[in-house]
């Protein structure tokens, strides 16, 4: 008797799932079809825009990977990508070899000249008034007033994702001014 229940069972389950498939894809489709034009339409294929960031590119226009621009680059290395909004940005090589979880915007804040790494002074060093900053953008000689704006370098699918950074300042501890 007991074998018999099972066996009725059986079907009806199979039946069951059948019936859960069909309705899942007569729901999906339609759903999925809906989707994916209202993302391509905010995220237009090709923009480098990924939920709020952007991702960074080299000289050339290429999506930078953490793993390619760490053989590439030494501790304590400052290299300009292209960071938000076109503005070109230091992705920064910690000592220990890491890539630094910040990005620094190079665009000087007296007026505006794209600032150089000077590896040998450790510093940042504006040719137009000689302004200077520390070696994570802090001002440390004016005239510029402010230090170089602060972007989130983070890692997405091994890709380095510039996020608008609005946090505290952790150079100044104070509200960031570029927000
Ligand atoms: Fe950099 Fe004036 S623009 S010091």
């Amino acid at each position: 008797a007991a074998s018999s229940i099972s066996a009725d069972r059986v079907p009806d389950m199979e039946k069951r799932k059948l019936m859960n498939l069909l309705l899942l894809g007569a729901i999906s489709l339609p759903t999925v079809g809906m989707v994916v034009p209202y993302g391509a339409f905010f995220v237009p294929a090709g923009s480098g825009n990924a939920g709020g960031g952007t991702y960074a590119k080299d000289k050339l226009g290429n999506d930078i990977t953490v793993e390619a621009w760490l053989n590439t680059h030494g501790p304590n290395d400052r290299t300009l990508a292209q960071g938000l909004k076109g503005d070109p940005t230091y992705l920064v090589v910690e000592q220990d070899k890491t890539l630094a979880t910040y990005g620094i915007n190079a665009v000087c804040t007296h007026l505006g000249c794209v600032v150089p790494w000077n590896g040998a002074e450790n510093k940042f060093i504006c040719p137009c008034h000689g302004s200077q900053y520390n070696n994570q953008g802090k001002v440390v000689r004016g005239p510029a007033p402010l230090s170089l704006a602060l972007v989130h370098a983070d890692v997405d699918d091994g890709k380095v994702l510039f996020v608008p950074w609005v946090e505290t300042d952790f150079r100044t501890g104070e509200d960031p001014w570029w927000k």
